[in-house]
């Protein structure tokens, strides 16, 4: 197979930069070690920025998000006894969005299958080769079992934290950072209204507590858990009853409703950027070149913000032969993924308990200060609601 760029990995990375590459008309190969189904149900993000909601509706992919997103203007920070709302429209000037990552990835497929995209899954084995060359291809095997080959003029790593891409890079003239967290999240995700207008993030002293959605009739909820927490030993009943303690249930009349738990599972947390995102004709984009801890949401969203600096930069290199833009793509992403990394590790470390009773008491004077200084809370909701594309 020949194609202009061979994209590894079908999830929101690889499927939008192969969307915007299209409608530049740029054609591209998608491979995917999992099954559409699989990929399709993969409970994730929640939460779309401004600038990803701006970006996806300028690509023709806004409909699904005006018929079943929720705009937000803000969220809720909280500690005992205390709940206070930051209004991000008011001190941003922008919104963010309750919109499933399940419902973006089904928004893609869709726009996918409309075009006639190739996108292949089920593959195993890919390699990447000559990627220091213009003619770099990837091998791989196919569903059926046959041995593959794709020639292209760039290859795409959008392959997430764990895929082969990030790992073509050569190690010497590469640079990692990463920090692992001492806790982790388990995750619900419940057939019950929420039992709030806007997202609840608590701090309390048996851990952080956040309460989110995904429509009028489902929520997903997170507990802070530690390291190594088995779900086997989180029955429904202890979820709810830890969840009710830490959003204070009670509390100036506010109540949480409990209803049938359709998900749960753990998620570790870890910070990780790698850099450069570009070795010859690699370019990483998404959860392949970072990783952030999900407190904050922005994991999906600098995927998004990746994918629209890389798409007119594989345009200007394959439709004009001019690499201007894919020279400075590294740079000019990793300004904001570091701008992503720092919010990220910022709400996890000020949400979070560590166990050490100086950090808990100066969690709580930030708290204060973010939620009784305009200063401090517009700094939050710019970060929140995102920044433009380009910063
Ligand atoms: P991915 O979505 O990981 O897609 C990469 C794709 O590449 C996958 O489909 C994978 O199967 C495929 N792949 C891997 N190896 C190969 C290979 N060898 N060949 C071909 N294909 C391959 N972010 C938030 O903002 N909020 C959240 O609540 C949140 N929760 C999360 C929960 C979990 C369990 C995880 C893992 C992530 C979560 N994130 C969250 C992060 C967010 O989902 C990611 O940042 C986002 O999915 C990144 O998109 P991506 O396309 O870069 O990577
Ligand atoms: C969700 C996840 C987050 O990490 C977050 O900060 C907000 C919402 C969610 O899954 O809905």
């Amino acid at each position: 197979m020949r194609t202009d760029v061979a994209i590894i990995g079908a999830g929101p990375a690889g499927l939008l930069l192969a969307h915007l590459l299209a409608a530049d008309g740029i054609a591209s190969v998608v491979i995917e070690t999992r099954s559409k189904e699989y990929v399709a149900a993969r409970i994730r993000a929640g939460i779309l920025e401004s600038s990803s909601v701006e970006l996806l509706r300028a690509a023709g992919l806004g409909t699904g998000i005006e018929a079943h997103g929720d705009e937000h203007r803000g969220i809720y920070l909280q500690w005992p006894s205390e709940r206070h709302h930051l209004d991000f429209t008011e001190l941003a000037g922008r919104s963010v969005w309750v919109y499933g990552q399940t419902q973006l990835q089904a928004d893609l497929v869709a726009a996918s299958e409309a075009a006639g995209r190739t996108v292949l899954y089920e593959t195993s084995g890919a390699a990447l080769h000559d990627l220091d060359t213009d003619h770099p291809f990837l091998t791989f095997v196919d569903a059926t079992g046959t041995p593959q080959r794709v020639d292209a003029v760039a290859v795409a790593g959008c392959d997430g934290s764990f895929g082969p891409s990030r790992a073509a890079l050569p190690a010497a003239r590469t640079s990692t950072w990463e920090r692992v967290y001492p806790y982790s999240w388990l995750g619900i995700l419940a057939d019950v209204a929420p039992s709030t207008d806007e997202l609840i993030y608590a701090w309390h002293p048996d851990g952080f507590a956040m309460h989110s959605m995904r429509s009028a009739t489902v929520s997903r909820l997170y507990l802070q858990v530690p390291n190594g927490t088995d779900t086997a030993d989180w029955p429904d009943d202890r979820i709810w009853a830890t969840l009710a303690t830490r959003l204070g249930h009670g509390q100036d009349g506010w109540t949480l409703t409990p209803g049938p738990v359709a998900d749960k599972s753990v998620l570790p947390m870890r910070s990780f950027v790698q850099s450069p995102m570009r070795h010859g004709r690699l370019f990483l984009a998404g959860d392949a070149a970072h990783t952030v801890p999900p407190t904050g949401a922005k994991g999906l969203n600098l995927a998004i913000a990746d994918v629209a600096l890389l798409a007119p930069a594989l345009g200007r290199l394959i439709g004009k032969n001019d690499g201007a833009l894919a020279d400075a793509y590294s740079d000019t992403a990793l300004r904001r993924v570091w701008r992503s990394e720092h919010f990220s590790w910022w709400m996890t470390t000020m949400l979070h308990i560590s166990g050490d009773p100086f950090d808990a008491q100066l969690q709580l004077s930030q708290l204060r200060w973010v939620t009784s200084s305009t200063a401090g809370a517009t700094g939050l909701a710019e970060n929140y609601a995102g920044l433009p594309i380009g910063f």
